[in-house]
């Protein structure tokens, strides 16, 4: 019983250091979760998790380039160990790496599908056998309303559709050790990402997401805490009868 209510107050993001998996793990952190923020970029993940620890939070930095299998492995295990093991996983670190087909190159093709699905995989199986030990789960894997399609990114739409096929095999197999595996498809939200776009499209970033908005329903561009909202559900001890599902956290827009 102490090892069940322990492991549900753990929690491991990569990504965390910035944007949507920063804003996930400071809502984990509020909600009263011990978080491990998993990041190449370990000098921001430390300042993150700092950050966090000052207003009340218990939060540690990984640095670790998941696009790696070992170093993907060995960051899960090594938040097992400080934190007491891993409850609940959050698959979000990630980038884009654009180009319209006959451009695309083998890097960019690899480069996507390596960070997005492959590490998923490698963490997802590090996380696993604390989850089964503890008999309890959370998976939630960030996948993109790209999964439908988006022209100019079938590197990324394809890694992103990967992770619901991912998300409901995991799901089914998992779900008798207790385990349950949703997915969350963010549509536009302001981060280094977007911003990213922006430039690359030679625009200015509040112009770019003024034009954003223009296409969403709801009249307005999302923010890392909307994706949070939604982690925080699915993460939630409550929610152990809601698995194998895709939530579209996009303003109404479903691509
Ligand atoms: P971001 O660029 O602000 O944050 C991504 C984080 O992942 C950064 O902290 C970065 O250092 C980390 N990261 C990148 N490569 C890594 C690696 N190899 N190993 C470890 N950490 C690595 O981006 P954002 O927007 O917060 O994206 C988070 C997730 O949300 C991504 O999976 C992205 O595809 C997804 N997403 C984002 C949307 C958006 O509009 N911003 C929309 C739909 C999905």
């Amino acid at each position: 019983m102490i090892l069940l209510m322990e492991i549900t107050r753990t929690a491991v993001v990569t990504g965390g250091a910035h944007g949507i998996g920063a804003g996930i793990a400071r809502r984990f952190a509020a909600d009263g979760l011990a978080v491990a923020l998993v990041d190449i970029d370990r000098e921001r993940a430390s300042s993150t998790a700092e950050e966090i620890n000052a207003s009340g939070g218990r939060a540690i930095a990984i640095g670790a380039d998941i696009a790696d299998p070992d170093a993907a492995t060995s960051a899960v295990h090594t938040a097992a160990e400080e934190l007491g093991g891993v409850g609940v996983l959050v698959n979000n670190a990630g980038f884009a790496r654009d180009s319209v087909l006959p451009e695309m190159t083998r890097k960019q093709w690899n480069d996507v599908i390596a960070v997005h699905l492959d590490a998923a995989f490698h963490t997802t199986q590090a996380a696993h056998s604390y989850m089964r030990t503890a008999g309890w789960g959370r998976i939630i894997n960030i996948s993109s309303i790209s999964a439908l399609g988006t022209p100019g990114r079938v590197n990324y739409s394809a890694a992103k559709a990967g992770l619901l096929g991912y998300t409901k095999a995991l799901a089914l197999e998992l779900a008798p050790d207790g385990i349950t595996a949703n997915a969350i498809a963010p549509g536009f939200i302001v981060s280094d990402m977007t911003a990213a776009t922006a430039k690359r499209l030679g625009r200015d970033f509040e112009e770019h997401q003024r034009i954003a908005a223009s296409s969403i329903p709801v009249g307005r561009v999302g923010q890392p805490e909307d994706i949070a909202h939604a982690a925080a559900f699915f993460a939630h001890p409550d929610a152990g009868f809601i698995t194998g599902q895709v939530l579209y956290v996009s303003g109404g827009v479903h691509g």
